[in-house]
């Protein structure tokens, strides 16, 4: 394959996986984004083997087949509610990956180059390290957070803020180090203790973020899982690596932006960690005062929903854990046919990862009109006749906005409890993911109907095809 064949099959790539990215910012045009990206991989594959692979093809064909075969066992095998921690694993590889790229570029080009050229590599191996150890790292831990393989509380060590100033410090000192001690031909040692740095930043980083602040975690990762792939582009010289690397990096970058706004949280603030770590008076305070309980059994809950007008329903976590949606759906289905207006209000960082519920719904076959955004419909409540929360916790708290020193103060939140009846389907009273006690559920108008989603679903349609 010439170079001409390939620049045009790279740009033509590059062009599939901007569209890709357009397909994907809208619910209708996600299938077809999808579709252009899968096509763009499959060009820029197609290229690469072809035209820039010139010897070991057996490696690539062997490091392809059992990479492809361990791909398609673990997608085939996660459930929905694991998808963010394989997303976070995912992201590890890459950062690994940049990794394993650069030390074999340095190990290779140690002796090729000489001058300025040689010190330019150095400087964008030691950042395509840095940036991939630290995706690594932090994206391992963000696994063992999401998989409650570890606590999602943060850790927070004394003195964290100057311990992470040191750690850049440091980073940028055997930085320094390397490229000096790389021009005679050595600087390995500087670079390997540059990475346990950048290794330990990436844990540290990570565990030190409280609960409720993972979503923006989860897609600074994969911000930076971005950034490592251009930095690998950087490395090898693939332009095609360095556009994708970037569209990936910038992307998740507007991400975070927008969940940080979606968060009421302050990004440098994220980063630096402690945030989502509230005093013990904040989280404990709710429960305090929490009061009586009142429960509902499913006859009575689907009594409440057939006799109102509005019902808004507020899907979370919980949902996706017992696969309720298509039962949710038949519900949705019934009562709009005994006229009743049925909606969905969305929470922007509901379930486990960026548009949990919206694919959940989109896979139940929910129309999207039906479906809103939280700021759309926050404002509606009073005109709400019954809410359904459905395993959701966090998402519906109201002690972000009348607890001060909540863990989760500050986070906007659906508002359930401004309406006249919301009935919580839940199985018991533990927190959600931030650990935080829920003042919902004491509330007056709210109705407690315990049990697994899914068997609260069943018998409420039951009660409503009668
Ligand atoms: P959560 O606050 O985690 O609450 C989910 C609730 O569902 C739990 O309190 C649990 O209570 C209930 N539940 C679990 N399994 C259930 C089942 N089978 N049937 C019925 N109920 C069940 O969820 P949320 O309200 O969706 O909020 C999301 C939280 O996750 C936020 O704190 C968010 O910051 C965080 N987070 C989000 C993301 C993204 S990107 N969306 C990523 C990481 C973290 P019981 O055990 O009592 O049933």
């Amino acid at each position: 394959m010439n170079s001409g064949v390939i620049a045009v099959s790279y740009i033509s790539a590059s062009a599939l996986f901007i569209l890709a990215l357009n397909g994907l910012s809208h619910q209708e045009k996600a299938g077809r984004g999808n579709l252009y990206g899968m096509l763009g991989m499959g060009l820029a594959l197609l290229a690469t083997i072809l035209g820039l692979v010139t010897n070991n093809q057996g490696y690539l064909v062997g490091g392809m087949v059992s990479g492809g075969a361990i791909g398609w066992l673990l997608a085939k095998r996660v459930e929905m509610t694991h998808m963010p921690e394989l997303v976070a694993i995912l992201h590890s590889m890459v950062g690994l990956a940049a990794v394993f790229v650069g030390y074999a570029n340095t190990l290779e080009h140690n002796t090729v180059l000489s001058g300025v050229e040689k010190t330019i590599h150095d400087v964008e191996t030691y950042v395509g390290i840095l940036i991939g150890a630290l995706t690594f790292s932090g994206s391992v831990a963000a696994y063992l957070k999401l998989s409650a393989r570890i606590s999602s509380k943060p850790l927070l060590l004394p003195g964290r803020h100057l311990f992470n100033l040191g750690l850049l410090i440091a980073a940028i000192w055997f930085g320094a180090v390397f490229v000096g001690q790389s021009a005679a031909g050595g600087g390995l040692g500087a670079l390997i203790v540059m990475t346990l740095i950048a290794l330990v930043f990436g844990v540290h980083m990570v565990v030190a973020i409280g609960g409720a602040d993972m979503p923006v975690v989860v897609s600074m990762l994969n911000s930076y899982s971005g950034w490592a792939a251009a930095a690998m582009g950087f490395m090898l010289g693939n332009d095609l690596l360095i556009v994708v690397g970037a569209l990936v990096g910038s992307s998740g970058a507007i991400l975070s932006y927008i969940m940080c706004k979606a968060m009421n949280r302050k990004f440098i603030n994220v980063i630096m960690g402690g945030f989502g770590t509230g005093s013990k008076a904040g989280a404990a305070g709710p429960a305090g005062e929490a009061g009586d309980v009142s429960s509902v059994e499913a006859e009575e809950a689907a009594n409440l929903l057939e006799s109102a007008k509005e019902v808004m329903i507020l899907p979370g976590y919980g949902m996706a854990v017992a696969h309720a949606q298509h039962i949710v759906y038949e519900i949705t289905n019934k009562l709009r046919d005994k006229g009743i207006n049925v909606r969905f209000g969305i929470h922007p960082v509901a379930g486990r990862m960026p548009g949990h519920m919206n694919v959940l719904l989109a896979e139940a076959q929910v129309p999207y009109d039906i479906v809103y955004g939280m700021d759309e419909i926050n404002d509606d409540f009073p005109n709400v006749d019954v809410s359904l929360v459905i395993g959701a916790n966090d998402i519906v708290n109201p002690a972000a906005q009348e607890v001060p020193d909540s863990p989760i103060a500050g986070m906007p939140v659906l508002e359930p409890w401004r309406g006249k009846t919301t009935i919580v389907l839940k199985r018991g009273m533990s927190t959600g993911y931030a650990g935080v006690d829920n003042p919902l559920f004491y509330k007056e108008n709210t109705r407690m109907l315990f049990g697994d989603a899914k068997d609260s679903v069943d018998a409420m349609l039951a009660f409503l095809s009668k």
